[in-house]
């Protein structure tokens, strides 16, 4: 079975790169809205008994999600044999309980939805909170790769002494990785969530921070508002400097604004999701995983 790649959405760039990595076949696919917001999508090209791999952030989530599944039924009726998706930002991770009665856990709704359509899902540092793998909500084989790495390149060639925080305790996971990779000293904070755009972390060690580059390290910056806090107060506590390392940058509107107001010396991220803080490149990562998958 050949491999061919193909990318939707803002994942588009990103396809290309991993598939001139792995020197494998490009399918161009064409994705747009209709004016009433309905998702069109075509695979151009033939795909018979074809290895496709479709690379695709579920972000905008909801935009996103479906355009793979409606892709996905395009791939089956060109007649790919396997289809795997590739989502390097995994949207729908963070409603992993009931918290009120009545309320849906969309998380395994459309892990039900996306294993219906696929036959495996490859992505990367996904929100496992109250799931401890993928395989609780997903029904097809999955598999995780790691920013770690990538994350530590980054810093070593970037920052001289840097300490790293996690705001939160689920953040352990990430920091305690990526700060054993680099060599530096970590401490992960407690957070409390009032509503998604109120939160309290705590626990921060002045020792740790005082006269540091202190790095903030979440797997996901949307609203901004977790790390903005964790860089105020490092920089309350003495810090040199406080800066965000995220893995996917969401940052809805306002976000930026938040950071640069909390007196983030630079936000950095991975191009899981693209922007323009996106400087830590994972085709590398993607391509080897499709690499040792094709073995
Ligand atoms: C959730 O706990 C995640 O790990 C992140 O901390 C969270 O998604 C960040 O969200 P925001 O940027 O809206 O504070």
């Amino acid at each position: 079975m050949g491999i061919v790649i193909s990318g939707l959405g803002h994942s588009a760039s990103l396809a290309v790169n991993i598939a001139s990595v792995g020197r494998w076949r490009l399918l161009r696919a064409e994705e747009k809205q209709f004016p009433d917001g309905e998702e069109y999508v075509r695979l151009r090209g033939s795909l018979r008994g074809a290895d496709l791999y479709i690379v695709n952030s579920l972000y905008p989530p909801n935009d996103e999600t479906l355009a793979c599944l409606i892709a996905a039924d395009a791939a089956r009726s060109l007649g790919a044999r396997r289809v795997t998706l590739i989502a390097p930002y995994l949207a729908y991770m963070r409603q992993d309980k009931r918290f009120r009665a009545g309320e849906a856990v969309s998380s395994r709704t459309v892990a039900g939805l996306i294993s219906d359509r696929f036959d495996r899902l490859i992505t990367i540092d996904p929100h496992l909170h109250r799931y401890k793998s993928l395989s609780e909500i997903y029904s097809i084989p999955t598999r995780v790769l790691h920013a770690d790495k990538a994350i530590a390149d980054w810093i070593g060639r970037k920052v001289k002494l840097p300490v790293l925080v996690g705001p939160d305790s689920e953040s352990r996971q990430w920091v305690s990785q990526v700060a054993g990779l680099c060599d530096a000293p970590f401490g992960v904070m407690r957070k409390k969530r009032f509503s998604s755009t109120k939160v309290k972390s705590s626990g921060l060690d002045a020792k740790l921070v005082r006269g540091r580059d202190v790095l903030v390290l979440d797997d996901i910056i949307s609203s901004g508002h977790t790390m903005a806090g964790v860089i105020e107060q490092a920089l309350k506590l003495g810090a040199a400097t406080a800066a965000g390392v995220g893995v996917h940058g969401l940052f809805v509107p306002g976000a930026r604004k938040l950071l640069k107001g909390a007196g983030a010396s630079r936000v950095v991220t991975c191009n899981t999701v693209a922007n323009p803080t996106a400087r830590i490149d994972i085709a590398p990562l993607i391509a080897r995983a499709i690499g040792e998958d094709s073995k």
